[in-house]
């Protein structure tokens, strides 16, 4: 399965689940690659660190950017069970190629920063890439969301995605937690984290288990 974490906007998140994504998959003893298809490396970098300055399993990953990335991925997607690619950022070249042959699309939003016209811009990529990847899933997942469980910013932007008929939101959603930012730092997933964050996992096992979860997959092996 190839799952693409995307987005025009920097800063949303998309290295961090990206990464979470890989390590977790790769823990639960499957084949998976992650491509760090970011011109700010920053998933070579976190993959690099784990290798290097971590006892944690190695998760392969490869940077690969341009014009070949469709063909890139479509290559290495034959070679592994499974592929995460991190790839955004605006007016990216990388994103929208990824988009043409991703199974599933994740576009991390931040509750506090995003408004329609992101929304707009998101469902606009999916239409395009569906030109050429009908079988395109893309959803919404809102990451670092308030600790405030009065603060009710999620469900006004479960009400902006219901408008788009090209974006499903994500049942799973992620807090502001200082484990997510301390163990992408150091390379590791939130499950690997010194000091554990019970809240932070169920979160990170919501998301990993609805990406990876039969839901998706018994439609692209169907097909
Ligand atoms: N749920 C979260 N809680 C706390 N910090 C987060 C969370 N998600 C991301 N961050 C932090 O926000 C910053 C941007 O995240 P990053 O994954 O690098 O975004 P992107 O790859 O989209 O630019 C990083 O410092 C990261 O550690
Ligand atoms: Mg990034």
């Amino acid at each position: 399965m190839i799952v693409l974490v995307g987005g025009e906007k920097g800063g949303t998140g998309k290295t961090t689940l990206a990464v979470n994504l890989a390590a977790m998959r790769r823990r639960a003893g499957h084949d998976v690659l992650l491509i760090d298809a970011d011109r700010q490396a920053s998933a070579s970098l976190w993959a690099d660190i784990r290798q290097d300055d971590s006892h944690a399993q190695p998760v392969p990953c490869v940077q690969k950017r341009g014009k070949g990335l469709v063909a890139d991925i479509r290559d290495l997607a034959a070679r592994y069970a499974d592929v995460v690619i991190d790839a955004g950022g605006q007016d990216s070249v990388e994103l929208r190629a990824a988009l043409t042959i991703a199974h599933l699309a994740v576009f991390p939003i931040q509750p506090s920063l995003f408004d329609a016209a992101t929304l707009e811009t998101l469902a606009e990529l999916v239409a395009q890439a569906q030109v050429f990847n009908s079988g395109l899933i893309a959803a919404v997942v809102i990451n670092r969301a308030s600790t405030n469980p009065r603060v009710k910013e999620a469900n006004e932007a479960q009400d902006l995605v219901a408008a788009y008929s090209d974006l499903r939101l994500l049942e799973a959603l992620l807090r502001d937690r200082i484990v997510f930012r301390r163990t992408a730092r150091d390379g590791l997933c939130v499950p690997e984290a010194d000091h554990r964050d019970p809240a932070a996992e169920a979160e990170m096992d919501a998301l990993y288990l609805e990406v990876f979860g039969d839901s998706y997959r018994e439609v692209f092996e169907d097909g």
